[in-house]
């Protein structure tokens, strides 16, 4: 077990190590790829990034995460359009609203996330959404490289 447990143990240093995550996820089949649930799967540990006392009055379990200023990044696309917050198909994303709530449950509240759409439509709605991602993460890291927090961690 220890032998298995290993790869998580990396996987957890690694997310207590850091400062800020950027996370590639593409929508398959309207969730995550299933490696990175595998990934999600690895790293909510109980007594590494949560903490879990059936005797605790009120709330059995808690973020071991939270408040270290931590802040995670999704990076996210789809072939279809419409995923967004109040838009066509916005029941249907269950991407960031998942990777947010398995986050959160650790600590990790500060979370941004940008996406691209039309990715299956391949024309210029395309080239406009990737546009406007890119215009999105240039002001992103502007305002994440100005963070006090993180300029004191780089
Ligand atoms: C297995 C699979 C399932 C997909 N499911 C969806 C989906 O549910 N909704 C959607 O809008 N796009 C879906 N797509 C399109 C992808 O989200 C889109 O093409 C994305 O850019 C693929 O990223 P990748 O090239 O990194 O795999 C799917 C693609 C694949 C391969």
């Amino acid at each position: 077990m220890e032998a298995v447990l290993q790869e998580s143990d990396m996987l957890v240093d690694e997310i207590i190590a850091a400062d800020l995550i950027i996370a590639g996820v593409p929508m398959y089949n309207f969730s995550v790829p299933a490696q990175f649930k595998a990934y999600i799967d690895n790293i909510v540990r109980v007594g590494r990034t949560f903490g879990f006392d059936r005797g605790r009055a009120g709330e059995p379990y808690w973020p071991l995460l939270a408040g270290m200023n931590k802040t995670l990044v999704i990076l996210s696309s789809r072939g279809d359009f419409g995923y967004g917050p109040a838009e066509r198909i916005a029941h249907m994303n269950h991407v960031e609203p998942s990777i947010r709530t398995a986050f959160g449950y650790i600590g990790i509240t500060d979370v941004r996330s940008i996406a691209v759409e039309y990715d299956e439509f391949a024309d210029n709605r395309l080239a406009t959404s990737i546009a406007s991602a890119e215009a999105a993460v240039e002001e992103l890291v502007g305002r994440l490289a100005g963070s006090e927090e993180l300029k004191m961690a780089m």
